[in-house]
């Protein structure tokens, strides 16, 4: 595969390594929106199979993981602007017709109005240029009463101006200081009735298993064509791009709630 692996996007290099890019909080969080939203509809607020639009979608994790574990049939489409991205969530996705990704921007999608009961937005409208037409959008096709479930870092404390550049570079847009708690509360709260909220901290993790894990998705990944130098190109980004995140969750929380779109 001809490909500089250094100047891949890093939505397409998360992708072409197949990395499980998780929302913050991984597991713990797409399970606690899953207990959400079982209580919600326990409650009488949707019936039949259930449509979740898994929103900028990675390689699909979120979309996968709430839908294990469902005491009910769920359809789940997936949308990314990164071809790369889609292809790897089709990859992964269970074998059947009830996971469909499609290549397409957040801020104009191509659904129809109420066409969903859930949206998972797991860390993505940071990454999202045109981020409050992309929660328009998830607002228009969410039905009345549907949830959107939602999980974002946000700044405990401002992180020194150098490592906001370092961040900028490696995820390719600049995170703003000001995206503390209140400002994503406020961001949701526009448009969505808060249902359930927490918070927790991340500890950064020591440099051994930032290794680990780079030496795991770089080298031994089964990410299809990549020859045995590019493999150690790959791994040595994941370090470095791994240890400057790792270095920014001294400064972050995460929040993870459920909004739910007024009847
Ligand atoms: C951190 S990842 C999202 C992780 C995922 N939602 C999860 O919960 O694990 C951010 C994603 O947003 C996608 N993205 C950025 N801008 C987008 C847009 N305008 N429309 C759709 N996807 C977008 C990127 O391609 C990238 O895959």
């Amino acid at each position: 595969m001809n490909l500089d692996l250094n100047t891949l996007s890093y939505p397409d290099f998360v992708a072409l390594m197949g990395q499980e890019n998780t929302p913050p909080g991984g597991v713990q969080t797409v399970d606690s929106w899953r207990r959400s939203a079982q209580q919600w509809w326990a409650a009488g607020a949707s019936s039949g199979n259930l449509r979740v639009l898994d929103l900028a979608c990675s390689t699909g994790f979120s979309g996968r993981q709430f839908a294990s574990g469902l005491d009910r049939p769920v359809n789940v489409t997936g949308i990314d602007l990164s071809e790369q991205a889609v292809m790897a969530a089709t990859a992964k996705a269970p074998p059947n017709d009830h996971f469909i990704y499609v290549c397409s921007d957040a801020a104009r999608l191509p659904f129809d109005d109420a066409s969903f009961d859930i949206v998972l937005v797991g860390c993505n409208f940071a990454f999202i240029d045109q981020r409050e037409a992309a929660l328009g959008e998830a607002h228009r096709v969410l039905t009345d009463g549907g949830m959107l479930c939602a999980a974002n870092f946000f700044y405990r404390r401002s992180p020194p101006d150098e490592l906001l550049q370092a961040v900028g570079e490696v995820v390719g847009f600049h995170p703003s200081p000001h995206w503390d708690f209140q400002f994503w509360r406020q961001f949701f709260s526009r448009t969505f009735d808060l249902h359930s909220s927490h918070t927790t901290v991340l500890k950064p993790v020591s440099r051994a298993s930032l290794l680990a894990y780079a030496a795991a998705i770089g080298v031994f990944s089964d990410a299809p064509n990549l020859i045995a130098a590019q493999r150690v190109v790959a791994a040595r980004r994941m370090y470095r791009d791994r240890s400057i995140l790792n270095r920014h969750r001294h400064y972050q929380g995460v929040v993870v709630d459920t909004w739910t779109k007024p009847r």
